[in-house]
């Protein structure tokens, strides 16, 4: 029988897990909320949803559907409580990222998610595009051998975001930092060990602090990155559409650089290739649900667990910790002082 599923949040991304809930046969959409009305209304809709699925309230929409899990689409101040709805009724939690506001309350949302032995998930979407499956496959053959330096690079034109992004503070940390953070944690399989950073908005900016982004990362092994994003590149509009993407792995063996859509492996005395990256079989959204449905119905840990997202959580605190501190900070001991 098909997993009941509400949804929370019925902004764009809200809308996005309809569409992969709908498609993903292992579900069944059983309700939308928002406490928006026009919101909920607009998506009800353009998406076909009975008016009987739609809610003003998340818990009365969980106990209405009986439903086995909720999909945490709401602007990212709302997510702990939304999570903890769903997780103190021993209903499952697919979140979307960032998981929390902050590293505290993630911590207590996984402590919460494991006493009740309930499945949490966290929607870390780009770990799973296709560039990085290449570039985790490529490290774990060993074609690159070791790896010793990382260079991470993310420009976007100035665009329209949604509100909640648009009046954060630390913006492009929060957008889209912890996509590209949480996915070098992942391609490399290691774990940072420090973090020096710098958050700010340019001159001419009409974005809150926080617009730009440049930090330099140790991860465990002796890896050394640095990793820059902005929602600023102004004049950027028409190339990619506005969004460009830039990364290289220097390895003992090899360097692999990734330009947009482009794997390029330069290995010791052999001309420069091109990688191919195989054909897109399934959205990242569908594989994230594929894991939560194993979760839910083997008990099988998925690799996006809330518990792996604490590290992700903690390098994004430890870039707010050190921007305005002024110093290395070490994400690790960030979660010591959680425990
Ligand atoms: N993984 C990705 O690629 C990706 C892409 C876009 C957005 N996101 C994330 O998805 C989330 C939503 O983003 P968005 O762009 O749709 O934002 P949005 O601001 O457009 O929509 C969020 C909606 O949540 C509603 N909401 C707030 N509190 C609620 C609550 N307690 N219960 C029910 N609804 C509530 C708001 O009324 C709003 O309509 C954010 O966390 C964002 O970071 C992820």
């Amino acid at each position: 029988m098909a997993l009941k599923v509400v949804i929370a949040g019925m902004g764009s991304r809200g809308k996005d897990w309809v569409r992969e809930v709908t498609a993903a046969p292992a579900f069944q959409l059983a309700g939308c909320s928002d406490i928006d009305q026009n919101v909920l209304q607009e998506a009800a809709g353009t998406l076909n949803i009975p008016q009987q699925s739609c809610f003003l309230n998340l818990q009365e929409a969980i106990e209405q559907t009986n439903c086995d899990a909720v999909i945490v689409a709401t602007s990212a101040d709302c997510h702990t409580q939304a999570c903890n709805a769903a997780l103190s009724r021993r209903v499952a939690v697919l979140v979307e990222k960032p998981f929390t506001s902050n590293l505290k309350d993630a911590v207590a949302i996984v402590s919460l998610a494991e006493r009740q032995g309930t499945p949490l998930v966290v929607a870390q979407n780009f770990r799973y595009l296709r560039a990085f499956r290449t570039v985790k496959r490529l490290i774990g053959d060993g074609v690159l051998g070791r790896i010793g330096i990382v260079t991470c690079q993310y420009y976007a034109a100035p665009h329209q975001m949604a509100a909640s992004l648009a009046g954060l503070q630390n913006s492009v940390l929060w957008g889209m930092g912890v996509h590209h953070l949480d996915a070098l944690r992942y391609v490399l399989g290691k774990e940072v060990t420090g973090v020096a950073a710098e958050s700010f908005t340019l001159p001419w900016g009409e974005l809150p602090p926080g617009a730009s982004l440049q930090v330099l990362l140790s991860f465990a092994d002796e890896i050394r990155a640095s990793y820059t994003a902005t929602y600023e590149s102004s004049g950027h509009q028409f190339f990619e559409r506005g969004q460009e993407f830039y990364a290289r792995f220097v390895g003992e063996l090899a360097t692999l650089h990734v330009f947009q859509r482009w794997l390029i492996l330069c290995e010791n005395g052999k001309l420069p290739r091109l990688v191919r990256r195989g054909a897109r079989k399934l959205t990242e959204e569908r594989i994230i649900l594929d894991q939560f449905e194993r979760a839910l119905v083997e008990g099988v840990e998925p690799d996006c667990s809330g518990r792996d997202n604490l590290q992700t959580m903690a390098v994004v605190e430890a870039c707010l910790r050190s921007a305005s501190e002024r110093r290395w900070i070490n994400p690790q001991e960030l979660l010591n002082d959680c425990r």
